[in-house]
């Protein structure tokens, strides 16, 4: 069973980066990381440290994949996929992205504005909220 919820106060995108790459050392082939959080949030940070601790060697690459709706990071041990569902239309788009057959392949997702999937979301997920709170400071929940 899943129980405890996480949460920290970060006060700057670097050290959002950190939390995301400790997060990132738990999460295990197909897993689904679901970002949450408006625009400007940080869930691209977030997302940057998760390939940061998992494909070092592609970055400083990481960006909103907004217009190519997933980018990849092919990691030594793991591939992850940075999906931004902030286009998106129903489930035929979402299957048409490859979501499902590249869970089913054991990479790991990343998903910006899950708020828009929420069907596609795994009970199992980790689910990361992130709330502004001033103009360097942020909430990060982790559930
Ligand atoms: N504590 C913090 N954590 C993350 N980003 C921060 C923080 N403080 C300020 N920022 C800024 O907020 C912005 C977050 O942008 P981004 O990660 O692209 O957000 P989103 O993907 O949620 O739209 C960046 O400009 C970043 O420098
Ligand atoms: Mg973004």
């Amino acid at each position: 069973m899943k129980a405890e919820m996480t949460s920290f106060v970060t006060s700057s995108e670097e050290e959002t980066e950190r939390v995301a790459m400790d997060i990132a050392e738990k999460l295990q082939p197909g897993s689904v990381l679901a970002l949450y959080g408006e625009m400007g949030a940080g869930k691209t940070a977030f997302a940057r440290g998760v390939v940061r601790a998992l494909c070092p060697e592609c970055l400083p690459l990481v960006h909103s994949p907004t217009f190519a709706i997933v980018n990849e990071y092919a990691g030594k041990n793991v591939t992850v996929y940075h999906f931004d569902f902030y286009r998106i239309e129903g489930d035929d788009d979402l299957y048409s992205t490859g979501f499902y057959e590249y869970r089913d392949a054991g990479g790991i997702l990343l998903t910006e504005w899950s708020e828009n999937v929420p069907e596609a979301i795994p009970e199992d997920a980790v689910r990361v909220t992130i709330e502004k709170i001033s103009m360097t400071e942020r909430r990060i929940l982790i559930c």
